[in-house]
């Protein structure tokens, strides 16, 4: 009987960074969002899970950095492990460890490359072989960002219309290799305010009471395509100005929210008007700011500006570090 052995399976994803946000769902049930988003999936960053399932283990156990998890995601982890038993036909409770090779819940996005990473390491370990898409139609159920962080490069979470969530998968766009001098600065801010609502809530809180909402809505195909159109062009004076449109737009939903929504610091904000000034001193968009549901800010610049735009915003008062990252590659399967 296939359940009456011990099966185990690792596997590692990045985090991502949505140009375009995915921030609302149409059915928080089957997490189909509202909008379509697009990411990149980063370089370096790591999240490394493995799920072990054994006949033997009265109940699931997660650790998350060497820690047994806290209720709150024990029972997000137990949540997916749940719906994988479920596809697998398998009872078994599982061993999870995880791993991070950067701080969780620091704004770097570790839900994304952790439920990307606990999806193909407990879907593999269950004897199941999913597609990389259908992977990404589990992931989601973690963590609607991990569908992104499936795949590698630029990434994007297509919404779908029917109700069953069929056509909401993430798939590439572009690989990680498409535009080499393409570079996101992480400015890491101090006191990075640890995020204690799941944004999955949050962003119901803005559908439910931001007036921004549905104008937000109503312009986000045309700055996908926007987005979309300049990443294929490599256009940087096209990318840039769509990026920072789009993060503002976020941002307004999320402050406009009752109770209001305010992810940034004031560092994180002194970063967001040093990146407006560069580009008014130079004449042209030189980078772009955005950030997700957390204090640090991304910003994206080409290998020629990084330089200036390093030695600009690394001594702003603040910021404790930055780092830059290049798209990098989609989750896989590793040894444990
Ligand atoms: C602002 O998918 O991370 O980063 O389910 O709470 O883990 P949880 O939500 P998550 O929300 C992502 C919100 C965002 C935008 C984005 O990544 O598209």
């Amino acid at each position: 009987m296939a359940s009456s052995r011990v099966r185990a399976a690792t596997y590692e994803a990045a985090p991502n960074i949505a140009l375009v946000k995915y921030w609302g769902l149409r059915d928080p049930e089957r997490v189909l969002p509202t909008n379509s988003s697009l990411s990149v999936t980063l370089a370096r960053f790591r999240s490394r899970t493995t799920v072990r399932f054994d006949p033997a283990l009265d109940e699931d156990s997660v650790v998350l950095n060497g820690r047994p998890a806290d209720p709150g995601p024990r029972e997000d982890v137990v949540g997916l492990l749940d719906r994988v038993r479920a596809l697998a036909g398998r009872p078994d409770r599982a061993e999870v460890r995880s791993e991070n090779n950067f701080p969780t819940a620091s704004g770097l996005a570790s839900s994304a490359s952790g439920f990307a990473a606990l999806a193909g390491a407990a879907s593999n370990a269950a004897g199941l072989s999913l597609t990389p898409r259908a992977l990404s139609q589990l992931a989601r159920f973690g963590s609607g960002s991990a569908s992104r962080s499936v795949f590698g490069g630029f990434v994007e979470w297509r919404a779908g219309r029917r109700a069953d969530g069929r056509d909401c998968y993430a798939r590439p766009l572009f690989g990680p290799d498409h535009w080499p001098a393409l570079v996101d600065l992480v400015v890491i801010v101090e006191r990075a305010p640890v995020k204690t609502v799941r944004s999955m809530e949050a962003m119901q809180s803005t559908v439910r009471t931001s007036p921004m909402f549905r104008r937000r809505l109503a312009e986000l195909p045309r700055r996908f395509a926007r987005i979309r159109r300049a990443l294929a062009d490599r256009d940087a004076g096209r990318l840039f100005p769509p990026i920072m449109e789009e993060c503002d737009s976020f941002r307004e939903a999320c402050e406009t929210t009752r109770p209001s929504l305010d992810y940034l610091t004031v560092t994180s904000r002194a970063i967001l008007g040093e990146v407006r000034a560069l580009n008014r001193e130079a004449g042209r968009p030189i980078a772009a700011y955005t950030h997700d549901a957390g204090a640090h800010v991304h910003v994206f610049t080409l290998e020629r500006s990084l330089p200036k735009v390093r030695a600009r915003l690394a001594h702003l008062p603040g910021v404790l570090e930055t780092r830059a990252i290049r798209p990098g590659a989609g989750g896989r399967l590793v040894r444990p």
